[in-house]
């Protein structure tokens, strides 16, 4: 039996399973832990299982000289400090594939909507704006037919694809576009890379720069790839037609951040695994993979290289 510290109640099953073989710790609070509050729990832990808002760190790492598994509730493991807990030859946890769909699926909810206007519409039928069907009302941009980029083919970028072949789109990828190419030549752009040092504001001004004024940007995978200021400027200006962002930095946004109030910036508050079964099933694989390390078995699906 090991201690373990579990940073929230998840979805499903899974944790009553972990329970039944060892020792379980949950922060119950509604808020989330402090970096405090997570150092403090995890000094006598072996395992932690963590969210992507859990900043996991080499000063965390010193102070739990127990921990032998940590367990990412993430396909993500930006806030993890990898190279740390590798040092410690302590295997890091995430969870790819089941989240692949769901986070597919609402990168095409989010290109649909920004290209209909559907934050506008929805709101001048909601204010009672809606005074009679016209003519040059809400005209957005075509998605059937229009030319995708997807920055990051990797399994998300791919499921992607395979969606816009069903819309008829030219699909253009990182893989075998060069990146400024892709920008110039998109009508959607759309970003599928992990958060890296070679990744963080991979879309800076420049890159909008070269973006058609006419295009969209829709970012479901971390809000640190792209310059934020860049982007409000880009919007504000009109460089750009709109943006979709589903994470955003920092997360959550302040309630006054002018993002919020830029008309042309559909923001949903990193939603891109939430479905039920891609919950689910994120916690299935987080519980297997620290109940593997922690009875010194690989984990299913491990973000470090360890021998
Ligand atoms: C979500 O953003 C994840 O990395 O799973
Ligand atoms: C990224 O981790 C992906 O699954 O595409």
């Amino acid at each position: 039996m090991a201690h373990c510290f579990v940073t929230r109640r998840l979805p499903g099953q899974a944790l009553e399973r972990l329970e039944a073989e060892h020792e379980v710790e949950v922060w119950s609070e509604r808020r989330p832990p402090t970096h405090d509050d997570l150092i403090a729990r995890t000094r006598d832990a072996e395992g932690i299982l963590t969210l992507l808002t859990d900043r996991v760190d080499a000063e965390l790492l010193e102070q739990a000289p127990n921990l032998r598994a940590i367990s990412n509730y993430a396909v993500g493991v930006d806030n993890v400090d990898l190279e740390a807990a590798t040092e410690r030859g302590i295997p890091v946890g995430h969870t790819p594939d089941v989240l692949t769909d769901a986070t597919a699926d609402l990168t095409f909810a989010l290109m649909l909507a920004t290209a209909r206007k559907l934050q506008e519409a929805t709101g001048a039928a909601k204010r009672g704006d809606w005074i009679t069907w016209e003519p040059a009302m809400f005209l957005g941009e075509s998605v059937y037919g229009a030319t995708l980029g997807i920055v990051g083919f990797g399994r998300i970028g791919q499921a992607v694809a395979k969606r816009a072949q069903g819309f008829d789109m030219t699909i253009l990828h990182t893989d075998s576009t060069p990146l400024n190419e892709l920008l110039q030549r998109s009508d959607l752009v759309t970003l599928h890379v992990p958060l890296t040092p070679d990744t963080h504001h991979l879309i800076d001004a420049e890159a909008l720069s070269l973006m058609r004024p006419n295009a969209i940007l829709v970012n479901t995978a971390r809000g640190q790839i792209v310059d934020q200021d860049a982007l409000l400027e880009a919007l504000h200006n009109n460089a750009i037609a709109a943006a979709a962002l589903d994470v955003t930095d920092p997360e959550p946004l302040p309630p006054d951040h002018p993002l919020l109030k830029t008309p042309n910036a559909l923001i949903t508050p990193h939603i891109g695994s939430a479905t039920r079964a891609a919950r689910e099933r994120m916690a299935d694989l987080a519980v297997a993979n620290l109940e593997a390390a922690l009875a010194g078995r690989p984990m299913p699906h491990q973000a470090n290289p360890l021998p």
